[in-house]
């Protein structure tokens, strides 16, 4: 399974590299599928994801070649509108294949997705999307198919800004005939990168980036060539680790306007910063001002950078109340953070992080965004820590152990 061996208590200094987007990645590489023709795409992070899902459009006949952070795909022979159910189950991003190939083959089958355990994490926005657009839904014993002789343009509202929704429904509705428009549809910038590919591939699309998308169907889409968008939340999570070890890093490869709301906060906190074109500096000296933070879908504060975040409020002066909004099942890392001698009450939705002074301990990464909180935890602890279970981390950070060790860090990866 693999685990981490962290020294805690050194200062982070120098300067790391993000890389390409994971939830970007993943939904611009199923949507190469809609061509008939390759696509070639860059900046694509080396991640278990990644990879399972490149296993997964392989089995289905696509030809897929990697090459460093390139990869080439060519879906010519996609012949098997079905995702190795195995797979399947290990990765959420699996069911944008459904998305993909009901507007391709107007039909496909996967089994109900993965990924990480942090909620109910329903499928029916999705489903109600597809719906709407004229397809028909099978629920089976964990198989979910989908199914259409064509597909038509329609009015579809979400009762939540769903990311994945918004991302299927975009997808099908490229090759619907007529307009789609998404109300209230998620803005992440992530959505943003996929329809700037579909874009360069042909497709007709306005809004993207407000909660309003108008999709108009077309026949054909061909190749086409992208570099992803730097992963926000890896670039978070190391403006954090230099914020906690009170360490000064530069933090290349990352869109400011992306975090803009971690800026904001760590601003607030009274933490040094400084943007520009090729990414930001972080400098941690001095004591940090307690923030109240609560998770947002974007512009708001992201979930996937709450466990970050609130390991570095336990270093602050003051109690700070964190608010989860987005899952209801996103406070997994508190156990262990306390096991490291955090002082955090869970009420509800809500997390009381009190002052306190970190010791290194044997923790267990439950899910992908915990178990980078647990790095920070171990960085800024006095003593040993070590984390279980980093396949979960190993899901969605390049190289993390790499990356920190390249600045400073004490970490090691053992089996
Ligand atoms: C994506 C990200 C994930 C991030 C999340 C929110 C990927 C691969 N993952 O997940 O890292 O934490 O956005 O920023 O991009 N919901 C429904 N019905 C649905 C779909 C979602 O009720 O059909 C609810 C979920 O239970 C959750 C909320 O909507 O409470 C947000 O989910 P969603 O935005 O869909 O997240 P994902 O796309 O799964």
């Amino acid at each position: 399974m693999g685990k981490f061996l962290i020294s805690g208590g050194t200062s982070l200094g120098g300067e790391v590299t993000v890389s390409g987007a994971k939830n970007a990645a993943l939904p611009i590489i199923t949507a190469t599928l809609m061509a008939d023709e390759p696509s070639k795409l860059m900046d694509i992070p080396n991640l278990r994801d990644v990879n399972n899902l490149c296993r997964i459009i392989s089995k289905m006949g696509c030809d897929v070649k990697r090459n460093q952070q390139e990869i080439f795909i060519d879906p010519l022979n996609l012949n098997k509108p079905e995702a190795d159910p195995e797979l399947a189950r290990q990765l959420r991003a699996s069911y944008y294949i459904l998305g993909v190939l009901l507007a391709k083959k107007g039909w496909a089958r996967t089994s109900l997705p993965g990924g990480c355990n942090i909620g109910n994490r329903p499928i029916d926005l999705h489903l109600k999307g597809f719906k709407a657009l004229g397809a028909e839904i099978r629920l089976d014993h964990g198989i979910v198919e989908v199914k259409s002789k064509k597909l038509k343009g329609d009015r579809i509202y979400l009762d939540y800004p769903s990311v994945g929704a918004t991302i299927n429904i975009l997808l099908a509705a490229c090759k619907a005939e007529g307009t789609t428009i998404i109300e209230n549809a998620a803005r992440e910038p992530e959505i943003v990168d996929l329809a700037n590919f579909l874009t360069v591939m042909g497709a007709k699309i306005k809004g993207v980036g407000t909660d309003i998308i108008k999709i108009e169907g077309v026949e054909h889409l061909h190749g086409a060539e992208h570099r992803i968008i730097p992963d926000r939340i890896e670039a978070g999570t190391f403006m954090v680790a230099s914020a906690l070890t009170r360490g000064e890093v530069f933090v290349r490869n990352v869109l400011t306007e992306h975090v803009k709301p971690l800026i904001a906060k760590l601003h607030e906190m009274g933490i040094g910063l400084r943007e520009d074109i090729a990414g930001v500096l972080i400098k941690g000296n001095g004591s940090l001002k307690a923030v109240d933070v609560k998770t947002l879908p974007y512009p708001g504060f992201p979930t996937d950078l709450q466990s970050q975040m609130m390991v570095l409020l336990t270093q602050a002066d003051a109690t700070s109340l964190v608010i989860e909004t987005v899952w209801e099942n996103r406070f997994m890392h508190v156990d262990e953070l306390k096991r490291m001698g955090a002082d955090i009450k869970i009420d509800g939705h809500s997390a009381l992080v009190k002052p306190s002074k970190l010791t290194g301990a044997e923790v267990t990464a439950t899910d992908l965004r915990a178990g980078a909180a647990l790095i920070l935890a171990g960085l800024a602890a006095q003593g040993d820590t070590e984390i279980r279970d980093i396949y979960h981390i190993e899901r969605g950070y390049e190289n993390i152990n790499k990356k920190l060790a390249s600045i400073g860090a004490y970490i090691k990866k053992a089996n």
